[in-house]
């Protein structure tokens, strides 16, 4: 079961450290967590921010892992999760999906569209959606931005990085079609492959390095798996 090391090391959750978030209003969602200290625009020396977005695709796991990794490496998160990314967290792990908010220094509700991360002008160093959905994929594809992920994302890819750990299995010609296209448009399509070379001993390894890998693309280091260094003779 993935619950034993989903709260092992630095991913401990704690009462303490969960955020209440309010429950949006109905008509107009408002930010989930807007803390004392607002995100800043103008802080010259403000700390390397990444936005994060998770949906309904297989492996929330990676998402809370990339969570975890950013914490520990001191990035701010801004964090948005889908329905069914929700729904997937609670079938899939031992999080409830508070847990993984806490996890991110601020988190928006998805049909805020009013939120910092919607706009161009708001200053950050990049965006993955991890794990991304078909329908995401979708979304950022035909540029319909109905909601603030695809939206995020659609500002991501005219002015920053943006990276899909998209998953699906098999794929079928649109979903490659749209995986080309936004390459093209800028994205990096980052598949969640297992990399047997590590000679992993435990689903952990595999999505550590998967992560460690992902963060590799916004020049950030979690420093917690092997990377390759050639043969390793017995
Ligand atoms: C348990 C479960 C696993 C799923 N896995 C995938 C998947 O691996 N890839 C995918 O594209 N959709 C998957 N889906 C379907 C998406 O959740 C669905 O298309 C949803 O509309 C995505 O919406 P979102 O991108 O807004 O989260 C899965 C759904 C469930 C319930």
């Amino acid at each position: 079961m993935l619950s034993n090391f989903l709260h092992g090391g630095t991913g401990t959750i704690t009462p303490q450290s969960i955020r209440h978030s309010p429950e949006p209003d109905a008509d107009m969602p408002t930010p989930e967590t807007r803390p004392n200290n607002s995100p800043t625009n103008t802080n010259p020396q403000r700390r390397k921010r990444i936005v994060v977005a998770m949906t309904g695709a297989t492996g929330a796991i990676m998402g809370i892992k990339v969570l975890i990794a950013l914490r520990r490496l001191n990035i701010e998160t801004h964090l948005i999760i889908s329905k069914w990314a929700e729904a997937t967290i609670k079938y899939e792990s031992d999080y409830h999906p508070s847990n993984v908010k806490a996890l991110a220094d601020y988190t928006y509700n998805i049909n805020d569209m009013a939120a910092p991360v919607s706009s161009g002008s708001f200053r950050t160093d990049g965006m993955i959606i991890v794990p991304c959905s078909m329908k995401t994929l979708a979304a950022i594809h035909s540029g319909f931005c109905d909601d603030l992920i695809s939206r995020t994302a659609d500002v991501m890819l005219k002015e920053r990085r943006l990276v899909l750990v998209a998953r699906e299995t098999p794929l079928s010609e649109i979903h490659l079609r749209n995986m080309l296209d936004v390459t093209r448009a800028g994205a990096v399509i980052f598949p969640p492959m297992p990399a047997f070379y590590i000679r992993p001993g435990s689903v952990e390894d595999l999505v550590d390095q998967s992560v460690g890998r992902m963060l590799d693309l916004f020049d950030l280091d979690t420093r917690d798996f092997e990377r390759w260094d050639g043969w390793k003779k017995e």
